[in-house]
């Protein structure tokens, strides 16, 4: 079987090597792909950008790819999934109208509410004025409605903070919408599941860790980090995210003509009044594919392809024992202005103690590796324990070198805290 896979980052290296497990893969395509992607067996990068559906389109039809696998959300809010399936092929992803649960926060929240789903209050506004009147004087969250990459949430303590919020998200720009949450307090974990529009089975849960800095301080970042399973939500918290979450927001978005298949990925926030819902996204996350799937214990392609068609019933994903941890290594500058060119070195050497996922790296003409975006390598281990795969991470971190790296020494620490169960 012919697989594609759609992106060039960290997770999408991680579903490569997750797909090399499948007996019945022959050979993978991934567009574009990165230079660590490149390197695997069985897998040839194509110089097709992500967002070109029709270039996508055409590729898996003349090459009789049997699977697609979707990673970003940008291809799925443009409808790469419909594309593909009206040309009759099998596509891993939601559709652009199922994607909506990421593309706009305010039908998420509506999708949400329609199903019963724990989630924060909030209001949507278009106006400055009607924000102005509906923002409270507490701590409040600020969000614009669409794709943002990360880069559009405001967690505010103070009412200027939160109109300086607004200010910049509501500019003037007429379709622009703008959020106002309550603000929730607890720990945060990403619960992801494999949908077939009905059905749900989950991966174990992840932690990721979005701060750039150790403690959890700095900046927000797309993840530094991640660590899986995470003991901060049990099975039966576990049972009452299928139970009251996913189940009833498959329901709803089946009920609206839009069922959702593909990895729909819950951001939890573990408040005193349960588990709720800060956000969905329409994918899998990243860094917790490269945890998520370094866990798997079986050949996933089936419930994929099993997923994609509707009928998951009968499938199932299994995990090995032990944990896995990811170690973000970021360019130099980043989130804010990551700097490209470093030469990377010591990969070799670190390659003996993790998995060395490349996300924004490229080679130059001479050959050498270089740092090409601003999380560049996902320093990946699973591990007998959390301890074990996180030193044998760190060891490796140590052994790579590029200038201005930058990456935290306490990925999963809070988690060696707690005390056992
Ligand atoms: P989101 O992109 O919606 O997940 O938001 C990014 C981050 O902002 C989350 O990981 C949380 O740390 C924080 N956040 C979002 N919504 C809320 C909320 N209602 N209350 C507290 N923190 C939030
Ligand atoms: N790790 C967060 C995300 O993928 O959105």
């Amino acid at each position: 079987m012919r697989v594609l896979i759609v992106g060039g980052g960290g997770r999408e290296h991680a579903f490569v090597r997750a797909v090399l497990r499948s007996p019945s893969v022959s050979e993978i395509f991934v567009a574009p792909g990165n230079p660590g992607i490149a390197a695997e067996p069985r897998t040839t990068c194509i110089d097709v950008p992500a967002s070109d559906v029709a270039a996508l389109v055409d590729f898996a039809r003349k090459q009789a790819i049997e699977l697609t696998i979707v990673g970003p959300e940008a291809p799925l809010v443009l409808g790469l999934v419909d594309a593909l399936t009206a040309a009759g092929l099998n596509a891993l992803g939601p559709t652009a109208a199922a994607a909506e649960i990421e593309g706009s926060k305010d039908f998420a929240k509506r999708v949400m509410r329609a199903s019963g789903v724990a989630t924060a209050d909030w209001s949507a506004h278009r106006t400055l004025e009607s924000a102005r009147r509906a923002l409270p004087d507490g701590p409040v969250v600020i969000k614009a409605d669409g794709l943002a990459s990360g880069k559009g949430v405001f967690v505010c303590d103070t009412r200027d903070e939160a109109l300086a919020a607004l200010v910049k998200i509501l500019d003037g720009t007429p379709e622009v919408v703008a959020l106002i949450e309550e603000r929730l307090s607890g720990e945060e974990v990403s619960v992801i599941a494999l949908c077939d529009g009905e059905d749900a089975l989950l991966f174990p849960p992840a932690q990721d860790h979005k701060r750039l800095l150790e403690g959890d301080r700095g900046p927000n970042t797309g993840g530094m980090g991640a660590y899986a399973p995470t003991s901060a939500i049990d099975a039966a918290g576990l049972g009452s995210v299928q139970r009251d979450i996913l189940r009833p927001v498959l329901r709803e978005m089946a009920s609206r003509g839009s069922p959702f298949r593909g990895f729909l990925y819950a951001g939890l926030m573990l408040t005193p009044r349960g588990p709720m819902v800060l956000e969905f996204n329409a994918r899998f996350g990243d860094p917790e594919a490269q945890v998520l799937l370094a866990l798997l214990a079986c050949d996933p392609v089936p419930a994929f392809l099993a997923a994609a068609s509707g009928r998951l019933e009968g499938h199932d994903l299994r995990f090995r024992p032990g944990a896995a941890a990811c170690v973000v290594m970021a360019a130099k500058g980043y989130p804010d202005k990551p700097e490209r060119g470093a030469v990377i070195e010591g990969l070799k050497e670190a390659s003996l103690h993790a998995d060395i996922l490349h996300a924004g790296t490229r080679l130059d003409e001479a050959g050498r590796l270089l740092a090409d975006g601003g999380r560049v390598l996902g320093v990946t281990v699973a591990g007998s324990s959390l301890a074990d795969a996180l030193s044998h991470a760190l060891r490796a971190c140590d052994c790579i070198t590029f200038d201005g790296s930058q990456h935290r020494t306490d990925i999963g620490a809070r988690e060696l805290e707690r005390p056992s169960p």
